[in-house]
């Protein structure tokens, strides 16, 4: 029998703090029309102090759990996805397990930056296919402020905070794209580019946290090239055309890049789930948030096809191709 790893319900939850361009350009040399050109982005939710990545994954999978149906005890599995856990260990995601009251099954912490959501969907849907669980949540949670030099301008206006949350199941399927649930997963790295969009700091070598540095010009070049290749290689697999896409939920890094990536899968601007105006770059959570906006004002319905797709440090990058 084959099994397929079906979207429950999604969540997601922005710390209340926003964050302007204008509210930027008085801490460092910039502007609102220089962010907006460049990136899309007009503006950024911070956490507050005393706000963790533990507590934005908890409210997003809250709400996930809530419109899927599931209780917490139902859950076997929680793969979080972040690069800014709350500790460097034990994982983030035990602490989101014991929140919620799952005292079964077992939670773990994945780290591709942002692609991390696409990777703990793909890590979660091997799990249920295999039958090695049966309901899944998966998150992507991030406090990037924490990371950011406030002080470079070239990447603290790029980021925010946030976190979302999907409920996965594992249910019989046919095996054809007519299933609903995930459908594909394709992930790729290339630790050759691992300075390109690092944080300088780590237990190991400096014993801080560092902070992030990027190379944006290559990182910007190497997303378009790797993000386009990846969607081809997603329909390929499918054996399907562009056009039946219903959605392109893309990481939400820059509008130029999301854009370049919908040009070149023929998408047109109302077919792709676009926060980065709102939302800025919160890494793995973007995704996340992004569909489970989607799905809450109703753009995504039961039945679509969605492709998600990101690029993130390593160099890291994949899609997950998802009939909701
Ligand atoms: N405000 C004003 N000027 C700025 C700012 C700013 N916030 N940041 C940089 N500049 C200046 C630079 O100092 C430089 O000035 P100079 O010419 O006097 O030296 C000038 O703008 C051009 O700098 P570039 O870095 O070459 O600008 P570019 O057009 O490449 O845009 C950007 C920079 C927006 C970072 C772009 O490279 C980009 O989006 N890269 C992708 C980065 C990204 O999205 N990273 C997220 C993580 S990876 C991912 O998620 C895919």
């Amino acid at each position: 029998m084959i099994l397929r790893a079906r979207v429950l319900g999604c969540g997601s939850y922005l710390p209340s703090r926003i964050v302007t361009n204008d509210a930027l350009a008085q801490r460092v040399d910039t502007s609102d029309a220089w962010i907006v050109q460049r990136t899309g982005i007009r503006q950024r939710h911070v956490a507050a102090e005393g706000e963790h990545t533990s507590d934005l994954a908890e409210a997003a999978a809250r709400e996930a759990l809530e419109r899927a149906g599931v209780k917490p005890a139902e859950l076997d599995l929680i793969v979080l996805a972040t690069a800014t856990p709350d500790n460097t260990f034990p994982a983030t995601a035990t602490k989101v397990q014991a929140r919620l009251g799952m005292t079964g099954g077992f939670a773990f912490d994945l780290q591709a930056v942002c692609t991390g959501f696409v990777y703990a969907t793909a890590v979660a849907n091997n799990f249920l296919i295999a039958g090695q669980a049966r309901t899944a949540l998966v998150i992507g949670a991030e406090t990037f402020s924490r990371i950011l030099d406030w002080e470079d301008r070239a990447t603290c206006v790029l980021f925010g905070d946030g976190a979302g949350a999907m409920v996965l199941r594992a249910e019989p399927g046919t095996g054809t794209v007519a299933d609903r649930g995930v459908l594909s997963t394709h992930l790729h790295s290339d630790g050759r580019d691992y300075t390109k969009l690092y944080v300088d700091g780590g237990p190991s070598t400096t014993r801080t946290t560092g902070v992030l540095r990027m190379e944006g010009r290559e990182v910007f070049r190497s997303a378009v090239n790797r993000l386009a290749e990846v969607v081809a290689e997603a329909l390929a697999a499918n054996r399907l055309d562009p056009d039946q896409i219903d959605w392109l939920v893309p990481h939400q890094a820059n509008r130029r890049i999301i854009e370049a990536t919908a040009k070149k899968l023929n998408l047109s601007p109302d077919r792709v789930i676009m926060t980065v105006d709102r939302h800025a770059n919160t890494s793995a959570a973007s995704i996340p948030l992004a569909l489970a906006e989607g799905v809450r004002d109703g753009r995504i319905r039961d039945g679509q096809l969605v492709l998600m797709e990101a690029m993130g440090g390593g160099f890291t990058w994949g899609s997950a191709l998802v009939r909701m």
